[in-house]
């Protein structure tokens, strides 16, 4: 029964990059930061709704730039090293130790992101997280973003599974709601104590962080 995971934000801190120039930022950085992600994340919803694609990382860099004019005190010289540190991103501190006890524990384990296939390697290379991936999944083969249905299928159609034998792990809630409508077991990992939504489409259960996943029962 496989175990996957969402990649940024549940196994990349997605607020690394600017962590890594706090200082040459300036005191708007982690604003500048939270404009940055969710602008990035709004495209995908918003290409896959017009039936359109860009991969990842072309809108992780148009994201970029709406933050830098959204947030002038940052200055746009920093926008190659964020680029940078973007595709080696920081894990959480747990993800290595959580993924190496599960492949202990003989499960299946794998990512399914919106991530280009570039950035997952990078990302998934720089945290040395190589060994304990059994897949990486990635939309790019569909051209479409989460929670469109279609991408959680790519988990079941890898591992030749139904979508409840996948247990599916991400700290973005509204991934969560996609997974969980699908069928999938979804875990929301809550690290920021956020407010629960979407309760037609409930986690089986919330984790403070990726370590409460090992005291979940199978
Ligand atoms: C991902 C997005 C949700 O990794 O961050 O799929």
């Amino acid at each position: 029964m496989p175990t996957v995971f969402d990649a940024y934000g549940t196994l990349f801190d997605v607020h690394a990059a600017i962590g890594r120039h706090r200082t040459a930022a300036g005191p708007d950085a982690d604003r500048f930061s939270e404009i940055w992600r969710a602008k990035q994340l709004e495209y995908t919803w918003t290409t896959t709704l017009a039936g359109r694609y860009a991969d990842f990382w072309t809108l992780t860099e148009r994201a970029l730039d709406f933050a830098f004019a959204r947030v002038p005190s940052v200055d746009r010289a920093l926008r190659s090293r964020l680029l940078d540190a973007y595709l080696s991103l920081d894990a959480f501190p747990d993800a290595r130790n959580v993924l190496r006890d599960l492949k202990a524990r003989g499960e299946r384990t794998a990512i399914l992101s919106n991530g280009s296939p570039r950035m997952l390697a990078a990302a998934v290379e720089a945290a040395q997280l190589t060994d304990q991936l059994d897949a990486v999944l990635s939309v790019d083969s569909l051209r479409m973003y989460k929670p469109r249905p279609e991408v959680y299928g790519l988990v079941t159609a890898a591992f030749s599974v139904a979508p409840a034998d996948v247990t599916f792990v991400s700290s973005n809630r509204w991934d969560v709601m996609g997974a969980a409508a699908y069928g999938f077991r979804a875990v929301w990992v809550n690290r920021s104590g956020a407010p629960d939504e979407y309760a037609d489409a409930a986690p089986i259960a919330a984790v403070h962080d990726l370590s409460g996943l090992l005291s979940l029962a199978r």
